[in-house]
């Protein structure tokens, strides 16, 4: 299962490498799901087998996930957890429909636990980040908090991979050294002051994840 699965792009990676699973994808957004279904039907992801489709797309929220309990193997979840809100019930629900063993990934971005223990970190995390609250509109949870909820709902969490340097390294990178053709994307779309804020939240990206104020993590855990 991928919750918050966007635009089944994942769904369509993991088919063609496992011809044998059955992929649930929820998404919150219909028209994107409704897109999906263009693409997946486009590249011939949509054959019916048995009574259930291969991939099968859900206009659902996480909150409120529409199984059975203990009926499902995996559930991933890549960057959209940070819009679960409050996360606690994602992983309640989660805990629910996952078989006993069962595997819960998620890849989501944080504050580090560095900061969060840092005099300004607990007055306000909002005034460290500066502009770039601005554009990173969903939560923003300290690693320790995300955690703690696994472990509350029982969850082993088995491994916790940081990798914001390979996520906003390269990102801001791509994103300042290709900026003239971006730009004028954006100011098409959206106007000149939109861009001016993106760069400058872009540069703060940056500066944040080398001095590891901000990380990227995939973390994964285990229903036991
Ligand atoms: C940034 S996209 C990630 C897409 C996809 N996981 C990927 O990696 O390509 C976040 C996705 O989460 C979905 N989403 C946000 N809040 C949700 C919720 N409460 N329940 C289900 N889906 C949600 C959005 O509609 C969107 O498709």
């Amino acid at each position: 299962m991928d919750v918050g699965s966007g635009f089944s792009a994942p769904a369509m990676i993991w088919k063609e490498n496992y011809k044998h699973l059955k992929i649930f994808c929820i998404n919150l957004n219909y028209k994107q799901l409704f897109f999906s279904k263009k693409l997946l039907k486009y590249n011939k992801y949509l054959r019916c087998s048995y009574d259930i489709y291969d991939i099968c797309l859900i206009n659902s929220t996480s909150l409120n996930l529409p199984f059975i309990d203990q009926s499902i193997d995996v559930i991933i979840s890549l960057e959209s957890a940070q819009h679960f809100k409050p996360f606690s019930n994602f992983i309640d629900q989660s805990f629910n429909i996952l078989k006993n063993n069962g595997l819960l990934v998620i890849a989501v971005p944080v504050i580090n636990p560095s900061f969060a223990n840092s005099f300004l970190g607990k007055v306000n995390k909002l005034f460290k980040l500066g502009i770039i609250s601005l554009t990173w509109t969903s939560e923003h949870y300290f690693l320790d908090e995300l955690i703690e909820v696994l472990k509350d709902n029982r969850f082993n969490v088995v491994d916790v991979k940081k990798i914001g340097s390979s996520v906003y390294d390269p990102l801001s990178d791509y994103y300042i050294s290709h900026r003239k053709e971006i730009k004028k994307k954006i100011i098409k779309q959206y106007g000149f002051v939109i861009e001016q804020i993106l760069y400058r939240s872009i540069k703060k990206m940056n500066n944040l994840s080398k001095n590891k104020i901000i990380d990227y993590v995939i973390i994964k855990a285990i229903k036991e």
